[in-house]
């Protein structure tokens, strides 16, 4: 499967951080993978502009549910759509601790996003102590069941697991523990989704940097990556993608 490498800026970023995608452009000219980059909102309608004609897509790191109405500060997946962005990260565990993002409202964001054309990449993972109770993936295939909505498919959808633990840590889980994970993951999207489960892209996240990306890209179940801190600098980026293709 072609493999998807997304950069999630998070609240980082000013206009002057475009030249970061002015620089990714030179440097993945050639790319054979898929390359996003989600950075504020702010930035998402220049993002669109200064990657024109080239490979990378631009997306969002959070919608509303709804369309329109009385949701002071709050932006619409048909707003994203309309200013040109492809993709919107829904449910990152920064949203679900943050603002008490539940399943339910990471599922009518997700059929939002879908509605207005958008891919979604729906978050996962689990803490350290859910980790170390032995229930890592019971708690990710809850999350999968309850976050991903009915209408979801191969070709909207995309699951970023991304242990919260190994988010802007440093720390990595082991290959087996990826591998067993991602498995599960495709296991649970086969048995919501029959046949078209097998295309969902499913994304690794969490302290993913150039000198691992390759060892992580190889596990079975890995069509990419979700790339927070080293999505920031072009070069650093660029060297996750090669190790894509
Ligand atoms: P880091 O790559 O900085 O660990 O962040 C991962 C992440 O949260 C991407 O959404």
């Amino acid at each position: 499967m072609r493999k998807l490498i997304a950069g999630n800026w998070k609240m980082n970023g000013l206009a002057s951080s475009l030249a970061e995608i002015a620089a990714l452009k030179g440097l993945t000219g050639t790319a054979t993978c898929d390359i996003v980059v989600c950075p504020p909102f702010t930035l998402i309608e220049k993002a669109v502009a200064e990657s024109r004609g080239s490979a990378i897509l631009v997306g969002a790191q959070d919608c509303h549910a709804q369309s329109t109405g009385a949701y002071t500060g709050d932006v619409s997946a048909d707003m994203l759509a309309e200013i040109g962005a492809h993709f919107v990260i829904l449910g990152h565990s920064e949203r679900r601790s943050a603002y008490r993002e539940a399943d339910a409202a990471v599922a009518a964001k997700a059929t939002a996003a879908h509605k207005a054309g958008l891919t979604s990449i729906v978050c996962l993972g689990e803490t350290r102590e859910e980790r170390e109770d032995g229930r890592a993936i019971d708690v990710v295939r809850a999350q999968l069941e309850g976050s991903v909505p009915e209408g979801a498919t191969s070709s909207n959808t995309t699951i970023a697991y991304e242990p919260v633990w190994a988010i802007g840590t440093g720390l990595v889980p082991t290959i087996e523990q990826i591998e067993e994970t991602h498995a599960a993951i495709r296991q649970a999207l086969e048995g919501r989704m029959g046949y078209d489960g097998r295309h969902v892209r499913i994304l690794y996240g969490g302290s993913v940097k150039a000198s691992n990306a390759a060892a992580i890209f190889a596990v079975p179940n890995v069509e990419g990556a979700l790339v927070g801190g080293a999505s920031l600098k072009a070069s650093e980026f660029a060297g996750i993608i090669s190790a894509a293709v």
